[in-house]
């Protein structure tokens, strides 16, 4: 009996804990994008972000509308470098939870010219 009642209350714990963590805030998109430094080679002008290198072969384009042009399933599988975008792979991989990703991506979304 005591066994049995114990394990109940490790597992209400348990669940209790689960709760927590799903009602944690998700990721913010832009923290994202800045710790992972596209910044470096990417602005994202509405949203007030330059592009930080001085070298213009190291710049990409200014993210404004990108997701909206590709689509996001296929830019998340292009930051992956899993598909190309015209015949060539993103420079960088991007290595991130799928939550930090689709955190990245939704801030990047909500970026319309
Ligand atoms: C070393 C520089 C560099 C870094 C760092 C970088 N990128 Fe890029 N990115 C580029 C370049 C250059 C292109 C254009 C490649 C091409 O035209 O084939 C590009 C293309 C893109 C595109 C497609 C744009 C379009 O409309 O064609 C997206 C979206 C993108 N990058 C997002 C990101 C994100 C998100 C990060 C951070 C995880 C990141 N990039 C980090 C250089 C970089």
């Amino acid at each position: 009996m005591r066994m049995t009642t114990r394990w109940i209350a490790g597992a209400a714990g348990l669940y209790a804990f689960a709760a927590i963590a799903t009602a944690a805030p998700a990721a913010d998109g832009k923290e994202v994008f800045l710790a992972q430094k596209c910044n470096v080679c990417h602005a994202v002008s509405t949203a007030g972000i330059e592009a930080t290198t001085k070298s213009e072969k190291m710049k990409g384009p200014d993210l404004v509308g990108t997701i909206q042009a590709h689509g996001a399933d296929t830019m998340v599988k292009y930051l992956k470098k899993e598909v190309d975008l015209n015949g060539k792979k993103h420079p960088k991989e991007m290595k991130a939870t799928d939550e930090e990703i689709q955190a990245m991506i939704a801030f990047l979304e909500a970026q319309k010219k």
